[in-house]
């Protein structure tokens, strides 16, 4: 039995779907289930959590709020369970410094908690998702500098690659798309799938979240444009194009 939680979410919807399709048997966590195979779990109540892990071998696990909290009752709720391995879902440039900020700490924190868990564990630090463009106008946070975006699809993959296998426990995995394409590159590559143009608005640094603020800032130097081969490492196959996405989902999310 596989445990997905964020099942109502980007990823997490996707593992669940493609373990599904492997015949698996999983359980998609939300707090509010509305689908046979959901169960209810909550990061801030840990009963909850230790139900929704009776009997599950391994765990992708997504961060939902900024804090290491989540993952530390998560953490005591699979050792209890007798859980195997968890698949921690985490960003790119976790860890890093940059102005004198840590980048995500929280995420570092709970990385952490997963690695120290003393249960197999698998990290993976995916580059932006592709599928931050389908809110339209997309708002532009880095102006004219590139970022490996990547399809959310791929991650997914590479997650249940992790779930499913002893193979990848101890990694860190930096999840990039092939090419490093800036915001204005990849809302002209989705206007020419969807056959419109896509409005875009660029955000001033000045406006935003304090909480993202050095990220944003971090991937604004162009840190972010680092391409990585770990989706082929993984999945033996290059990593998915933007254009690719565009065609195959983008199109039809706006
Ligand atoms: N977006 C990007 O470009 C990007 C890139 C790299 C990394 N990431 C990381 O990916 C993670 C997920 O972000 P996302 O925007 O893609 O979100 P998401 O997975 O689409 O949605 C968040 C999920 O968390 C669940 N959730 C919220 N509060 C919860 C709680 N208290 N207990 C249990 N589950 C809870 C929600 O489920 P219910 O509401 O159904 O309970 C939902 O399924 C974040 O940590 C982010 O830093 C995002």
């Amino acid at each position: 039995m596989y445990l997905i939680t964020g099942a109502t979410g980007t990823t997490g919807g996707l593992v669940r779907d493609l373990l599904l399709e492997r015949g698996d048997d999983v359980r998609g966590m939300t707090r509010n289930p509305t689908r046979p195979d959901h169960v209810h779990g909550d990061y801030d109540d840990p009963g909850s959590l230790a139900e929704a892990l009776a009997g599950v071998e391994a765990a992708y696990l997504v961060p939902a709020a900024q804090t290491a909290v989540h993952d530390a009752n998560f953490v005591a709720a699979a050792r209890k369970a007798g859980v195997r391995r968890i698949v921690r879902l985490s960003a790119v440039g976790t860890g890093e410094e940059w102005e004198g900020e840590v980048i995500a700490p929280w995420h570092l924190a709970g990385e952490e908690a997963v690695r120290d868990s003393g249960l197999e564990w698998t990290v993976l630090r995916p580059s932006s998702f592709a599928t931050n463009l389908t809110r339209e106008p997309v708002h532009n946070l880095t102006g004219d500098v590139p970022q490996a975006v990547i399809d959310p699809r791929d991650v997914a993959a590479v997650a249940v690659a992790a779930l499913t296998s002893s193979a990848h426990h101890g990694q860190l995995y930096t999840l990039t798309g092939p090419a490093a394409l800036s915001v204005p590159e990849q809302v002209a590559i989705l206007g020419e799938a969807r056959g419109r143009a896509v409005a875009v608005v660029d955000v001033d640094p000045a406006a935003f979240d304090p909480a993202w603020r050095s990220g944003v800032l971090w991937s604004r130097s162009g840190r972010n444009a680092v391409v990585t081969d770990d989706v082929a490492r993984v999945l033996g196959r290059p990593a998915t194009s933007f254009a690719q996405w565009a065609r195959e989902v983008g199109r039809f999310a706006g």
